[in-house]
């Protein structure tokens, strides 16, 4: 039996997240779940939106499956993903994309993103100027060598090929432009992986048209976040994609979507982003058999097509697409 937090957030969180820890009971996890609130539906229960007693459960227990949670557009509120990276200094960001047959529009991608996950412009400070307001974006030497490190150690760890930068030194000269010169410094200890370095509008373009010749790639903290989207787009969009926030000593699993709040409360949701995230943190805590078992049901349901939610053309309910991926275990 394995203690991990579990925060079912706001929107479609809770509807997702008893779906995937029913696909988890099924696969024989053997995990204790510890419930915790967080979010907008916490700020209306407790009038926090990250209660203390969730805060020490993670730092108790050191791994947690997260729901998505809704933060205000253009107001109100910080981030409460934001403060979870920065309270537990989860610096990496890392979500690995790859195709399903039959439903990505493009055939054999397999990229793992990279993403800074506690600089560059998600410090939050902005300024209100003379004719408006600008913000101040932060890269450290610290931050990017830590970063930098961990996508070359992961390539080799994985056999991976390929790491690729993603910048914007061409215009940042200091900022972005450490953050390229310490990559190219880093690589040099890497000579067994592949180094290359792309402009940002150019990576975007580079994707969209040659998905497939890019493996590990390696940003800044809003650059990461753009391509974490468009990789995902991809590959069948939102509903497939899963990421990890990963720190020395705590670990947060989530899906790359939102709170979808179009869809909450409607039974429709696709469950296997966060499935994809349980996926990960099974390996993260060694249940690597229960976690290629879910992977494969994962992969079946969608290549046998039968049963797909609403975002991937299908009409299936979050329900009957939960039955399916414990009938393909
Ligand atoms: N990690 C997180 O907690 C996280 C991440 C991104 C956005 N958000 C927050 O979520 C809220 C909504 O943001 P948004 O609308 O820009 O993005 P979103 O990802 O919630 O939704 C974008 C679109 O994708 C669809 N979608 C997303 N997940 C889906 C799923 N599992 N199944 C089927 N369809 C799905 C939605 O219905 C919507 O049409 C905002 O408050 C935002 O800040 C939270």
């Amino acid at each position: 039996m394995t203690d991990i937090v579990l925060l079912k957030g706001d929107g479609i969180g809770p509807e997702i997240v008893d779906s995937v820890c029913e696909i988890l009971n099924a696969a024989g996890a053997d995990l204790v779940y510890h419930t915790y609130d967080i979010g907008q539906t916490s700020f209306e229960k407790t009038g926090k939106l990250i209660p203390d007693e969730t805060l020490e459960a993670i730092k108790k227990y050191k791994v947690a499956l997260k729901g998505p949670v809704t933060t205000p557009i253009g107001k109100g509120f910080r981030s409460v993903n934001v403060y979870l990276r920065l309270t537990f200094d989860l610096y990496v960001n890392l979500r690995p994309v790859y195709s399903f047959k039959n439903i990505s529009t493009y055939p054999n991608v397999d990229i793992v993103m990279v993403r800074e996950n506690t600089e560059d412009l998600y410090i939050g400070e902005e300024y209100e100027i003379e004719n408006g307001f600008e913000a101040k974006k932060r890269i450290t030497l610290s931050a990017t060598d830590r970063i930098i490190r961990y996508a070359f150690e992961y390539a080799v760890r994985n056999n991976r090929k390929k790491v690729t930068c993603v910048h914007k030194a061409n215009i940042l000269k200091k900022t972005d432009g450490l953050f390229l010169a310490r990559f190219k410094e880093i690589a040099n200890e890497f000579p067994q992986i592949e180094a290359e370095d792309k402009i940002i509008d150019n990576m975007c373009m580079q994707l969209v048209m040659y998905p497939q010749k890019y493996d590990v790639v390696v940003a800044p903290n809003l650059y990461g976040d753009i391509l974490s989207d468009l990789i995902a787009g991809l590959v069948g969009g939102l509903g497939l994609v899963a990421g990890a926030n990963l720190g020395k000593e705590v670990a947060i699993f989530e899906a790359v979507h939102g709170s979808a709040p179009d869809i909450a409360g409607k039974g429709i949701a696709n469950p296997i982003a966060l499935l994809q995230a349980a996926v990960m943190m099974l390996e993260h805590i060694g249940k690597i058999d229960v976690a290629n078992k879910i992977k494969t049901a994962i992969i079946r349901t969608l290549k046998d097509g039968k049963c797909l939610t609403q975002d991937l053309n299908g009409t299936a309910t979050t329900k009957e697409l939960t039955n399916a991926i414990i009938r393909n275990l």
